[in-house]
């Protein structure tokens, strides 16, 4: 027998989720019949909003099955360009849009479009770990750079970027609002991260997929509109699985300038078709429709912030840190002493209860613990759990 070598150098070099891999250990408990509440998952629970699903079903009994243009459907590119300069300020070309299968291949696309194998990708520590991956597969390098906790949130000092950047760094990937840390880039940090970018000649991708969930008056603003220059060197990435409560419909989309974007294009057509027809009909209603279905979401997120919060408070070595945007709260537990993989697996085997370890998303997230809000249900009785594992005396 052949015995050819296995996984490729560059598939080596790939690391699952960190909540793919603490769904492994979940799994392993419920096999032996534990009952386990979930504080884990970044995934709204509301079901997509009637006229999105209506739009869709109407789609598919009109025959809206065929291969879809690959850039993305006329009508959905048109929707997209519409909703930016509605709700970001920043104006685009259809042929300045990119429809993609949710936001993850749509960085995909433009990180394998931007560099090549040995530059670097600045990107913040800690962040959404599943960006370091689709790094990785570009042979490029991911680049963290040091994040701060300054008055009960994390920011991104000018200094840490200045320190991180060499002559190999190519782009910077910014997720506002930042999961996991909830922080909304302020214009003001937004303006200096920009001048950054342009003085150091970066691509800014900019992941803006929890855009529409803001917390205590934040607001989000999108780092191409704060200049034509800016504009000229950013990639918009964003999908509707957060706004519309559409994570399994995988659809999104990007917005760059056309040379960026033809590049990202070709990268797409090489792995996908886009999203199906129907589905580009659908995200093209959700985007043009009416949007006080986003808006009661976002209320209800708001209530359940505060229960969490709540929840958190006065218990000894916890400060629960609000976040100004996203659902998640990242419960800073580093008076305990302890590493928050000790902690979270703690929680989970000894209280039935599943958080994320901040470590999980870069060294900085150390001795915190992510805490999700997104489902409502259970949020309860996880939180319960939470608070009573966290008070418990460690021997
Ligand atoms: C920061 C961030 N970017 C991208 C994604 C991927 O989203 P999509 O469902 O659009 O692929 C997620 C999903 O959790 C996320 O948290």
């Amino acid at each position: 027998m052949v015995i050819l070598p296995m996984p490729s150098r560059i598939v080596s070099g790939l690391r699952p989720t960190a909540v793919n891999s603490v769904l492994a250990e979940v799994k392993a408990l419920q096999a032996q019949g534990r009952d386990i509440v979930s504080l884990m998952r970044g995934e709204p629970d509301f079901p997509t909003p009637a006229h999105i699903t209506t739009a869709a079903v109407k789609a598919l009994a009109e025959g809206r099955t065929t291969y879809p243009d690959n850039r993305g459907e006329m009508k959905y590119r048109e929707a997209v360009v519409a909703k930016l300069d509605r709700d970001n300020g920043v104006t685009y070309d259809v042929s300045e849009i990119l429809i993609t299968t949710g936001a993850t291949l749509g960085l995909h696309c433009a990180l394998t479009a931007l560099v090549n194998p040995g530059d670097e990708v600045l990107l913040p520590n800690p962040v959404y770990d599943a960006y370091q991956s689709p790094i990785r597969l570009t042979g490029a390098v991911p680049k963290p750079v040091s994040s701060v906790i300054e008055n009960g949130r994390f920011a991104l000092p000018l200094a840490a970027l200045e320190e991180a950047v060499t002559p190999a760094s190519k782009v910077l990937l910014l997720n506002t609002p930042w999961n996991p840390v909830g922080t909304v880039f302020t214009r003001a940090e937004l303006e200096a991260i920009g001048d950054f970018v342009l003085r150091h000649k970066l691509i800014l991708v900019s992941d803006e997929i929890y855009e529409a969930i803001t917390h205590g008056g934040a607001k989000h603003v999108s780092p191409a509109s704060l200049s034509p220059e800016l504009r000229e060197s950013t990639v918009i990435v964003n999908s509707l699985s957060k706004t519309y409560a559409m994570t399994g419909w995988r659809s999104g989309y990007c917005a760059a300038p056309k040379e960026i974007l033809d590049a990202m294009f070709l990268v797409l057509q090489q792995s996908s078709r886009g999203p199906a027809m129907f589905v580009q009909d659908a995200s093209a209603v959700a985007l043009s429709g009416p949007q006080d279905c986003v808006d009661a979401m976002q209320a209800e997120y708001a209530r359940r912030l505060d229960v969490v919060m709540g929840e958190l408070t006065g218990i000894a070595g916890v400060k629960p840190l609000a976040p100004e945007g996203g659902f998640f709260v990242m419960a800073d537990t580093r008076a305990l002493g302890e590493p928050s993989d000790v902690t979270r697996r703690r929680l989970l085997e000894k209280h039935g209860v599943v958080v994320v370890h901040g470590s999980a998303y870069g060294s900085q997230g150390e001795g915190t613990l992510r805490v999700s809000f997104s489902s409502g249900a259970t949020l309860a009785k996880g939180l319960e759990r939470l608070r009573a594992g966290l008070l418990e005396p460690r021997g």
